[in-house]
């Protein structure tokens, strides 16, 4: 008899075999690929809805929570962000995506009350436990609502967060490079050692982002960067991001709908501290599964 056949012959230890092997087979499926949790509250059909996006999962946040002082801010976020692609997080005013973004890039952790749980994986690695803060803080870029570049030139500016790193390529190149990327290089390249200030809002907001590239990250947020520009410039941005993702993953928050549909790839909504759904972008634009979704990007609240 062949031991396939004395199997056959024992239902109770194929029985065991098989729960045992689902197990393993469970937990190194939880190794390679942990699940974002989504807890979805069936009764009432409106529950939270996390559909994990497509592609590769850049950064993976899990069962992150997050407190300032006694306030709990962000609850059980569980969440893939796919490499190369944009994710918009998007929901009302205080919901926590400005905080969500600074726990992304270890900023958080500059206030003195604040608290984290949960973990946050990039590449598989947590940054909270095994990485370094100031490393995190290069491989992942940050531009924020209001245009911010230095009080110096614009060539100051793109070198300078290279430079203070050590950076002994070629200065010029890294310079013209960045501000292609960020696709101001025509616009400036007659006017490279003006003065930053000189430059309109939207071209200082394309800077910052050219400054962000020349330390080299892989993944750029951008906290409600078109929120100070007129329709031109955030249109020229806008084209900027779509660009981008070629080589960079970008998470931006976005109070315009429009915008989270014409850039983002993937979108989250939140509201109150909770990933409430996330999707596709055209999958949560048109056929949002929680009501609570439906009135927010509908125009209904917030
Ligand atoms: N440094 C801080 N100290 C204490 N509380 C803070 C701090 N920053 C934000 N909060 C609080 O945390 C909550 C989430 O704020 P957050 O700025 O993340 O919201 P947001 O979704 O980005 O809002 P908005 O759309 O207005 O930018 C709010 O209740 C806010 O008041
Ligand atoms: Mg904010």
């Amino acid at each position: 008899m062949s031991m396939e056949m004395a199997e056959v012959a024992n239902p109770a230890i194929m029985a065991e075999n098989r729960e045992s092997l689902e197990r393993i087979q469970e937990e190194a499926r939880a190794l390679e690929h942990p699940e974002p949790a989504p807890r979805i509250d069936e009764e009432a059909g409106r529950g939270p809805r996390v559909v994990r996006p497509l592609g590769r999962p850049k950064i993976r946040v899990q069962d992150l929570n997050f407190w300032y002082g006694p306030t709990h801010v962000l609850k059980h976020v569980s969440m893939d962000i796919a490499a190369n692609r944009v994710t918009a997080l998007i929901g009302p005013s205080g919901c926590g995506k400005s905080t969500l973004l600074r726990c992304l890039n270890r900023m958080n952790e500059l206030i003195p009350t604040s608290r984290l749980e949960g973990q946050i994986l990039i590449d598989g690695t947590d940054i909270y436990r095994n990485a370094d803060p100031v490393m995190v803080r290069r491989r992942i870029g940050m531009v924020f609502q209001k245009p911010n570049p230095f009080p110096k030139s614009i060539y100051q500016n793109v070198i300078w967060g290279a430079q203070i790193n050590g950076y002994t390529g070629d200065r010029d190149e890294l310079v013209e490079h960045c501000l292609r990327q960020a696709a101001l290089w025509d616009e400036v390249k007659d006017r490279i050692e003006d003065h930053a200030y000189g430059l309109s809002g939207g071209q200082q907001q394309r800077l910052c982002i050219a400054r962000a590239l020349a330390v080299k990250p892989d993944v750029i947020l951008m906290d409600e960067p078109a929120s100070a520009l007129d329709p031109i410039a955030t249109s020229k941005l806008e084209e900027t991001i779509i660009d981008l993702k070629e080589r960079y993953t970008i998470v931006i928050v976005t109070h315009n709908m429009q915008q989270a549909s014409r850039i983002s790839d993937a979108t989250a909504f939140f509201y109150l501290g909770e990933l409430i759904e996330m999707n596709e972008t055209i999958e949560l634009f048109t056929r949002p599964a929680n009501p609570q979704t439906e009135d927010y990007i509908t125009g209904r609240f917030g």
